[in-house]
């Protein structure tokens, strides 16, 4: 230290006497000359942290924009007593078409229904306004692939990018992975297996409601096959589809059956999911 430092440390000792007109802070100063730093130090964190808590409040508000919670009426089926209930799952693969899902949407809130989705990747990426829909409804949204192609007909590296590139669209909007497949056509070689690292979902109902086109067809169909943990196919793409679901949940309803996602339906069934395992059903 020079000299002049220690003489003015020394300085402020002088005028000590007469301590009378000096304010809090200069007093203050005198005696904890660090105090200053310490406080530009403690202000600059404060600033620094709201600034950290402002960027971490963004991506909270990002995340905010698919809020997960429940379905206001819809009772989890965790907090539903399903024991000794029939339960099945409605499930709609190929949308979310902005012609006919939000008016499917619009029925399962009005009748009280959890779905499960198998949208596909492209379809996701053109309306992921829907994706987020479905999500704060919480229904159920898996994998049905990026493009629909068959998978068994392409290589590893084709259908790598069929399953990675939906995940990719996936994630983008709703922030984290799918935890199901369903392979286009239900068609699946090792190949499938290997790559989707995921449980394979397949049903054990097809309404052929994209062939009959006819709401009572699909009623028909599914009260003649449906059953204890059955999984229903559907397609949200096509209006007669969705003019179904309404007669089709309320006959359910009336022959007991309990509407649970895939899911809760697993859950409720006690069964632990392989990756590339393929279901059918989850009979009790
Ligand atoms: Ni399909």
């Amino acid at each position: 230290m020079s000299t002049s430092a220690k003489s003015s440390s020394k300085n402020p000792k002088l005028p000590k006497t007469e301590e009378k007109p000096r304010g809090l802070f200069s007093r203050l100063n005198t005696r904890f000359p660090w105090l200053k730093l310490v406080t530009v130090i403690y202000l600059g964190l404060i600033i620094i942290l709201d600034l950290l808590d402002l960027t971490i409040s963004k991506t909270d508000n990002l995340t905010d924009d698919f809020p997960t919670t429940p379905f206001s009426k819809h009772v989890k089926a965790t907090e539903r007593d399903l024991k000794n209930k029939k339960l099945v799952a409605l499930t709609f693969d190929d949308g979310p078409s902005p012609e006919t899902t939000p008016r499917l949407l619009n029925i399962l809130t009005e009748k009280n229904t959890l779905a499960t989705f198998f949208v596909l990747g492209y379809m996701a990426e053109n309306n992921p306004d829907i994706i987020r829909r479905m999500n704060r409804e919480a229904h159920e949204i898996a994998s049905h692939t990026m493009y629909h192609q068959n998978l068994p007909t392409l290589s590893w590296d084709g259908i790598a990018h069929e399953i990675n590139a939906a995940n990719d669209v996936y994630r983008g909007i709703l922030g984290r992975n799918p935890t199901l497949l369903r392979p286009p056509y239900g068609n699946i070689n090792n190949n499938v297996r290997n790559i989707a690292n995921l449980p394979l979902i397949l049903w054990s109902v097809d309404t052929l409601d994209w062939k009959n086109r006819n709401p009572d067809t699909i009623l028909e169909i599914t009260m003649n096959q449906v059953h204890d943990g059955a999984i229903i196919l559907m397609h949200d793409i096509h209006p007669t589809s969705v003019d179904a679901v309404p007669r089709l949940i309320d006959t359910l309803r009336e022959n007991d059956y309990e509407f649970v996602t895939v899911s809760e339906l697993v859950a409720a069934r006690k069964v632990e999911l392989a990756p590339g395992a393929s279901y059918f059903n989850f009979e009790p």
